[in-house]
């Protein structure tokens, strides 16, 4: 008997209303996409829902900034989102928004049901206070000197220079970043979410499957330590939900972002867009499945907050979280400096999108590595891999068919065993769709299109075309070509589904299916062959890059610090938080051997040096260092010095820092690491 189809509802994490999207975003939504169109292609009931996270101060204040409403500058960038989505082909079934009724209904709903059973409790809390905005600041919303080294200008939370983390009550000299005001303590209600006693639950419920390995382990971790009550209400003025029976506390916004996950489907249902029912997903005693997949910054969220919640307020758990690194663009972090701060529509503007689709398909494994985006690597592997070998298998075969034999494919196949090789690849292939091993999935469909183009070569249907009496073996290889590049065709659907169709309209077939790869094509008239896909232009990717360095990038909103609820606790690595560091981690730090071009002394900062550098191979960079109290800068003029290369550009008062000088000490006893002087500018330093 036929086992009864799946029903499978899944989300990628909910993007910020504030800013645009960027390849970072798509990286996940393709990920998600490619997993939810093989599902579909499997027969499965597959439903794709995401939504825009409107809530939060920075949605508050980036409307401020413009002069708009909350309300209009997220529905214009719900907008944004959803066109770039759709033209990257992501194939939501449902893109909703948090600040919707569904949302608030889900929320209120949650925080009663956990009311009612005794998980919320208030408490007074300490918070700086900005007295001429009149609000609670986030601790990204201080500055001050940090509590531990003196260093100025360092955020409530921690410091860039010594690494130190603090409270920012701590922080010496604080000021408010919004309008530059000394902020007070103040003391007001807060509303907690008693997560130590869902601890029993959370220990079976990140053990059970859910997570993958590593991520179960950087969690057993945190749970070992010890949870601490989740602080859910922050205080007006705030754009979110009241909190029911007050007048001026609101959720915060992680409270109903992921609760937007269950509202998107609610929103669909009830527009009649799915044959399910919510309860058929979201009930306790669900057969259904639910998969989210997130980035590795937002774990705790979705691995402790979120299933805490569900658990606790009588709702089903997820099924999966899928968790996926970060994305690096020729090695390191994105950046608008170097045009690698790339915006989903400025990649749009440029390329076709599924190159990016093909391009983290083959990168993309079930682990939470990071995924780097190598941009000669992208336009050599697209162009040998899709051009050179897919489409070339079709585009060598088609003419022949059409020229003798009127588009007509031979009835019969000329080589079973290698045609049943292709189609018996796909029960290989289908665990690895399954557990997100897409890299294994390409390089297997990879390695059959070799082989396909070898058969090909062999056959040689050019030359045999030329030979008076052999039309019937021209069209029988050029069938079984045209019959492999349709089974390509299948696994490639999920990663490639707008080539996937223009496939099927040469073939003159209904879509696709995963089934079809096991039948064959004979006996049937095909269309004329137009080019599936054009090879990537170099000078296209140049252009893009241009382009990125002048736009404004997406910028990132505020985000709770992922320790929130996990004292003493790292998170999975982000990237600007200092961490214990395996090798791989080390080796990951780009140093580089430079020479100071010019030094000089910096206004209005006495401790710093603004440096010159020319890093050989890597051009020149500005770096302020400091060093002043060590160093005259015309001394340092012709200096060897060692170079963190790949630090993030780090926006200061007097300029961007592109990068770090090494030195040992402090204050009067600063020394410069330097190497030999043979060493020369760019070498590597290892
Ligand atoms: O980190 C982020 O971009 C959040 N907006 C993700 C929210 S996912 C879900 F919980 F809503
Ligand atoms: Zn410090």
């Amino acid at each position: 008997m036929a086992a009864s189809r799946r029903i499978i509802y899944v989300t990628s994490a909910l993007p910020y209303a504030n800013g645009d999207l960027h390849i970072g975003h798509l990286l996940e939504q393709i990920q998600t996409d490619i997993w939810v169109r093989y599902q579909r292609l499997r027969g499965e009931l597959c439903l794709y829902g995401c939504a825009d996270d409107g809530h939060g101060s920075p949605m508050m204040l980036k409307a401020e900034q413009l002069g708009v409403t909350p309300e209009a500058l997220i529905a214009d960038m719900k907008e944004r989102h959803e066109r770039d989505s759709q033209d990257f082909l992501i194939s939501h079934d449902v893109y909703h928004t948090t600040h919707s009724d569904e949302n608030r209904h889900y929320a209120e709903t949650i925080f009663e049901r956990l009311s009612a059973a005794g998980y919320i409790y208030t408490e007074r809390v300490e918070q700086l206070f900005d007295p001429e905005k009149k609000m609670f600041l986030a601790d990204r919303f201080l500055k001050g000197n940090c509590p531990r080294c003196g260093a100025d200008d360092q955020y409530g939370d921690n410091c860039e220079k010594c690494g130190a983390t603090y409270e920012a009550n701590e922080l010496v000299n604080p000021r408010s970043i919004l309008s530059g005001a000394t902020p007070e303590l103040r003391t007001s209600t807060h509303y907690f979410f008693d997560l130590p006693k869902l601890q029993g639950f959370l220990e079976q419920w990140t053990t059970s499957g859910t997570l993958q390995n590593e991520v179960a382990n950087k969690i057993r971790e945190w749970l070992t330590a010890g949870l601490q009550a989740w602080d859910i209400s922050r205080d007006a003025p705030y754009f979110g939900f009241l909190i029911p029976g007050t007048e001026d506390k609101y959720f915060y916004v992680w409270l109903d972002a992921p609760i937007g996950y269950m509202a998107a489907l609610e929103h669909l249902v009830a527009k009649g867009g799915a044959p399910v029912t919510f309860e058929q997903i979201w009930a306790p005693d669900s057969t259904a499945e639910v998969h989210h997949f997130i980035g590795k910054d937002i774990v705790n969220f979705h691995t402790l907050f979120w299933p805490a919640m569900l658990h606790a307020a009588g709702y089903r758990t997820p099924t999966k979280v899928h968790t996926h690194g970060f994305l690096t663009v020729d090695g390191t972090k994105m950046s608008k400096t170097r045009g690698t701060f790339i915006n989903a529509r400025t990649y749009l503007n440029h390329l076709d999108p599924e190159y990016l689709r093909y391009y983290f398909a083959a990168k993309l494994g079930p682990t939470t590595d990071d995924i780097d985006l190598s941009l000669d690597d992208f336009v050599a592997r697209v162009n040998s891999d899709l051009v050179g070998k897919v489409v070339n298998i079709a585009s060598r075969c088609a003419g022949f068919i059409h020229k003798g034999h009127d588009g007509m494919l031979a009835a019969d196949c000329a080589d079973t065993e290698l045609w049943q090789a292709f189609a018996d690849t796909g029960e290989r292939l289908a665990p690895l769709f399954e557990s997100g091993e897409f890299n294994k999935a390409v390089r297997e469909i990879m390695a059959l299109a070799d082989r396909a183009n070898q058969y090909i070569d062999t056959h040689k249907p050019w030359a045999l075309a030329k030979e008076p009496g052999r039309e019937a073996e021209v069209q029988a290889v050029c069938t079984l070509g045209l019959n492999l590049f349709r089974v390509l065709m299948v696994y490639l659907k999920p990663i490639l589904p707008r080539m996937a169709q223009q496939a099927e309209a040469f073939l003159r077939v209904e879509p696709l299916q995963w089934s079809d790869a096991a039948s064959w094509l004979g006996g049937h008239a095909i269309a004329p062959f137009a080019a599936l896909k054009q090879r990537v232009d170099p000078k296209a990717v140049a252009a893009m890059i241009e382009a990125g360095k002048a736009q404004e990038p997406a910028k990132e909103p505020v985000k709770e610090a992922a320790t929130a609820a996990i004292p003493g606790q790292s998170p999975l690595p982000r990237e600007d938080e200092a961490a214990v560091i395996g090798i791989d981690d080390f080796t990951k730090v780009d140093l580089r051997v430079a020479r100071v071009i010019e030094a000089s002394r910096v206004d209005g900062a006495d401790k710093l040096l603004q440096l010159r550098l020319d890093v050989g191979e890597l051009g020149e960079r500005t770096v302020f260092s400091g060093i002043r109290s060590a160093y005259e800068p015309e001394a340092l003029t012709g200096r060897l010095v060692v170079l963190v290369a790949n630090l993030a550009p780090r926006k200061m008062r007097f300029g961007t820092s592109e990068g770090m000088v090494l030195a040992a000490g402090e204050g009067k006893d600063i020394f410069l690491v330097a190497p030999d002087p043979d060493a020369q500018p760019g070498m590597p330093v290892r």
